[in-house]
Order: structure tokens, then C-alpha cells, then sequence
């Protein structure tokens, strides 16, 4: 596939069609969805909780987003690539969310993604000012989690759609090149992508977006935990794979099936014939 790049975007938006947008944290998955043509990437902060073991996104560190943006963009030349900003690395000053965002493009990436409206629009404007393309995210905001009592749908009151309506104004008028809804009812995902300019992606926010996200351990069954939302659609079962496997690998050990000749290097048979004189079995 060639390179996805931004006016991609607007091209699949201007034929109709809809966009592929999955989470990777790693080398492998990023190659596979590479391999699958799928658009874009998130290199989600949600991999402090699917790789590392994190009990929020709040835990997430700039490091440990650089390290797995770094692999994700090595495995990768064809997808459009953005890296979340994790918790604390935007909200300070609008210098340090420049310098922040710029440490992930050094991977060529192609943009970082925030989450906020109108309260981040001045940090927005200023990576935006910097060169660098900003995705929003709105509705359900992780890093937010404390302030909104859990992980809960949002737009569902009169003064929520407002408050949204308000914030996506704001991305948009501070440069945004898409914005991210998360857990929005599907009416609302209509309501909000009728009225506004700008590409937007979902995750939980129905069909009328131009793209659907989704967190890739999800999809793929392969996350130790008990979130499960509603929105994901199981395309497999890795972690039962990953389960069984391990149980017949540990069956062949002790039952003297693992290794077998087809796993055995070779030795040449005179030389193995000389080693063998010279170190008698006791
Ligand atoms: O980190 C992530 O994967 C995200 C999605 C939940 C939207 O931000």
C-alpha cells in the first residue's frame, strides 16, 4: 500500500469510503496491520494498560510512549501513524506540549493526538503553529477518568452536546486536522458530524463517522483484564491460543515430545565419532 498520508483522508472522505484506524504498541502489530492495508494507527497511550500492565492511562509515561512509537514506525511505512500525548506531557505549557510533540515526530510519524477541547485549543494551536498535525479527542477522555466519575458514554444531556459542540469549534478554529469521538450514542455521532468541516474518527461513537477506531488487544482477544465494552467486535481469541499453546508445549516437555530430531541441530558423523573417543560416557 502506498503511504496514507492527511489529504488521504480527505480523498477516502470525498469517495464515500469509510477509514481503518487500529491501536499498535509494538513491532508485530503494527507489521500486521501494515500487511492487512489498514489507514491508520494510534499509538495509543492504552498500551501502558494492554503491554504494560497499567491500571490507567494516567500511569503512562513520555518514555515509554517514545519507545513504542519508535517500534510501531519501524515496522511501518504505509500507515498514517499518530501517537498519543500521554498525561501530564501537554497540560503544563504550551512549550513543553511543543517539545513533546516534537520528540515523537522525530520518528516520522505523521501527527500526535490530544485529548481536550477548548481547554487544550492554546496547546493545540501551538503544535499546530509548530508544524505539527493534531488529532483531538473528545466525549469519553481517558486521562480525564477521575473527573468523569469512570468510563462512561458521554453526550447524553442537553448541556454535554453543548459543551461538545463547543469544543469541537474550538479544535477546529485551533487547527486540528480530524478529531477522535469516544463513546458517544450514535444519534449524537450524526447530530455532530452533520454540523461540522473536519474529518472525524470513532471509537464507541456509532457509524456516521469517517473512521472507526479500536484498540487492537480488543479486537484481537488479547487483553488481561475486565474492561469490555460494548462497542468492540471480537475477531479473535488470542489470549486462548496464547493459553492452550503453552499448556502443549509444557505437555511435550515432560512427556520427553519436545525437542524431536526436526528440532536437533546436525553434527557431522566423523568428527562426532572422534568427540565421542575422547570423551567416554561415564
Ligand atoms: O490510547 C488510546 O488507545 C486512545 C483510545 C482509547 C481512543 O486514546
Amino acid at each position: 500500500m502506498k503511504k496514507f498520508s492527511i489529504p488521504d483522508i480527505h480523498s477516502k472522505i470525498n469517495a464515500n469510503e469509510k477509514i481503518s484506524f487500529v491501536t499498535a504498541y509494538d513491532f508485530p502489530t503494527s507489521f500486521y496491520a501494515k500487511e492487512a492495508e489498514i489507514e491508520m494507527i494510534l499509538v495509543g497511550d492504552s498500551g501502558g494498560m494492554c503491554l504494560l500492565g497499567k491500571k490507567s492511562t494516567m500511569e503512562v509515561t513520555m518514555d515509554e510512549m517514545l519507545i513504542m512509537t519508535e517500534a510501531v514506525a519501524k515496522a511501518n511505512s504505509s500507515s498514517l501513524i499518530i501517537a498519543d500525548m500521554p498525561f501530564m506531557s501537554y497540560q503544563v505549557s504550551n512549550e513543553e506540549a511543543v517539545e513533546n510533540a516534537g520528540n515523537f515526530m522525530r520518528f516520522n510519524i505523521d501527527g500526535v493526538k490530544l485529548e481536550g477541547g477548548a481547554r487544550m485549543s492554546e496547546r493545540v494551536k501551538s503544535i499546530v503553529d509548530a508544524g505539527i498535525p493534531v488529532m483531538g479527542h473528545l466525549g469519553l477522555t481517558p486521562q480525564s477518568l477521575a473527573q468523569m466519575g469512570g468510563y462512561k458514554v458521554q453526550g447524553k444531556s442537553i448541556e454535554s452536546i453543548d459543551t461538545l459542540m463547543k469544543d469541537i469549534e474550538s479544535l477546529i478554529n485551533a487547527g486540528a486536522f480530524s478529531i477522535l469521538l469516544e463513546a458517544i450514542p450514535n444519534e449524537i455521532t450524526e447530530i455532530i458530524t452533520n454540523n461540522f468541516d473536519i474529518p472525524f474518527f470513532g471509537i464507541g461513537a456509532g457509524i456516521h463517522t469517517d473512521g472507526q477506531l479500536v484498540i487492537s488487544n480488543d479486537m484481537l482477544g488479547n487483553f488481561v483484564g475486565d474492561i469490555n465494552p460494548k462497542f468492540v467486535r471480537k475477531y479473535a481469541q488470542l489470549s486462548e491460543i496464547v493459553i492452550d499453546s503453552f499448556k502443549q508445549y509444557k505437555d511435550d516437555i515432560k512427556n520427553l515430545n519436545f525437542p524431536s530430531e526436526e528440532n536437533y541441530y546436525e553434527i557431522d558423523k566423523n568428527t562426532l565419532d572422534e568427540i565421542k573417543k575422547n570423551f567416554k560416557s561415564k
